[in-house]
């Protein structure tokens, strides 16, 4: 087995674990689920779960995979072997690889829009549609190149090509270099949307809509959304933090990596509504137009091409939706990845390679499920659908409970104090209530998820 790799610096490890978070969770997911979900009430929500529910299983992760210093698998065969524990990390193996078989065909249709977006092709004839005919062009267009069999194949084929070269490049000259060029560009990309978005006429309306909390829209299915979205939108449950913090050096604080983390990601997730509730409600598009692929792939398109220089914005934003989703696609190759290097010997390249090549074809069938495979169901949904749902609602809450049981009752006595603690050199180590948290509250609100999805 090779001598560990780990992250060559602070500001990089930060910016690799941000990279993570901050994906098509925070971009897009976030928006939709706020439209559907009432509004800011759905928002405290998220925002309270982030903090009591996520950053606690976050710590739990962390402390795993810096106690254990192993891949997802290889954590809980060092620290309890002989056990069964290990299948826990061998579900968060296969969970990163479900979601990797969706998460690279959605990236590759972000990178489609930008090429189209540069090219101008997205926009040609806008002229003619007329305001009212825009809903209609640009669903047409998003049925074209999501629908098809080739385009969107090749540019998920690209997509992987390009996590083979970053990943191949290792640890530290892979995704910490490319986090620490990519997190940047995305805050500014971020802001200058932001700016352009909050000077529409008619912002406030959006502005207002988004922070007015409608709690009569709350009830157990929107707390229920607000956790998965916690989650998800953390990379908790994928053995991503296990994996990323077992590249952590020993002075890392953790409590402190989590909060920056968290409070990163709930900023993004915000700034992002601050751009797209004011950017609909500007042009009176409405929230049914939020929901799903369409805010991003038509709702947000015809917003652009009310603009100005329609193809800049529109390149603007999917270059920051296309840096996003890399940096956290990268994160979640790194999990299988490491697994076949640590457990099975493998080289990194082999270990890449094992990894991403067979994603071609298996993305492939996800990719066709919108197009010449989609009358293909599984239990009644798409293959598309099938992998998401498996994976959001069922692997990630799994690993993520397996995670919290292991490291409140089963680990190692004192591990969980250690690591928070940096081996007792740190003072005020929040210690007793993040022990409270793993051990009760989050099994608890994690096994709610699980059941009230199913029911
Ligand atoms: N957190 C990422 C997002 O918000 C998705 C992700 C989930 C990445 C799990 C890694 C692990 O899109």
């Amino acid at each position: 087995m090779s001598e560990k790799q780990q992250f060559a610096s602070k500001i990089g490890l930060i910016a690799a674990t941000v990279g993570s978070a901050i994906g098509l969770g925070n971009v897009w997911r976030f928006p939709a689920e706020t439209q559907t979900n009432g509004g800011a009430a759905f928002l405290i929500l998220y925002i309270v779960c982030v903090l009591v529910l996520g950053v606690p299983v976050m710590l739990a992760e962390f402390s795993l995979g810096r106690g254990g210093r192993s891949d997802a698998i290889g954590v809980f065969r060092k620290l309890a072997p002989g056990s069964l524990w290990w299948i826990v990390g061998a579900l968060g193996v296969l969970s990163a690889y479900v979601i990797l078989m969706y998460y690279m065909v959605v990236t590759g249709w972000t990178l489609e829009y930008l090429v189209q977006s540069v090219d101008g092709a997205l926009y040609s004839g806008i002229g003619t549609a007329g305001t009212e005919g825009l809903a209609g062009l640009f669903t047409e267009r998003m049925n074209d190149y999501v629908g098809s069999t080739w385009s969107p194949l090749i540019f998920t084929w690209i997509v992987i090509g390009l996590n083979i070269v970053i990943l191949m490049g290792g640890v530290q000259k892979g995704i910490e270099r490319l986090s620490n060029v990519l997190m940047p560009v995305l805050f500014v990309i971020l802001l200058l949307m932001l700016v352009v978005s909050l000077t529409l006429p008619d912002a406030g309306a959006g502005v207002a809509y988004f922070l007015d909390p409608d709690f009569s829209k709350i009830d157990a299915r929107t707390v229920i959304s607000a956790l998965g979205q916690a989650l998800f939108s953390l990379s908790i449950g994928m053995g991503v933090l296990v994996t990323y913090s077992s590249y952590y050096p020993a002075s890392t604080r953790l409590g402190r990596t989590s909060v920056i983390v968290a409070l990163t990601s709930v900023l993004v997730a915000v700034l992002m509504g601050l751009i797209i509730f004011p950017a609909v409600t500007s042009f009176g598009l409405d929230g049914e137009s939020m929901r799903g692929a369409t805010l991003i792939f038509v709702t947000l398109p015809e917003v652009f091409a009310r603009l100005p220089l329609p193809w800049l914005w529109s390149a603007l934003f999917f270059a920051l939706l296309l840096v996003a989703a890399i940096t956290s696609t990268v994160s979640i190759c790194e999990v299988p990845v490491a697994a076949l290097q640590d457990r099975c010997g493998y080289s990194r390249r082999r270990a890449v390679l094992t990894v991403l090549l067979p994603l071609t074809a298996l993305s492939a069938l996800c990719s066709l499920s919108f197009g010449p495979l989609a009358d293909v169901k599984i239990l009644g949904y798409t293959i598309f659908d099938f992998l998401d749902m498996v994976s959001t609602n069922l692997l990630l809450p799994a690993v993520a409970l397996g995670i919290c049981l292991y490291m409140g009752w089963f680990a190692p006595k004192g591990l969980l104090a250690d690591e928070l603690s940096n081996n007792g050199s740190l003072r005020g180590s929040a210690t007793p209530a993040v022990t409270f948290l793993i051990r009760y509250l989050a099994p608890l609100a994690i096994a709610l998820i699980v059941v009230f999805n199913y029911i």
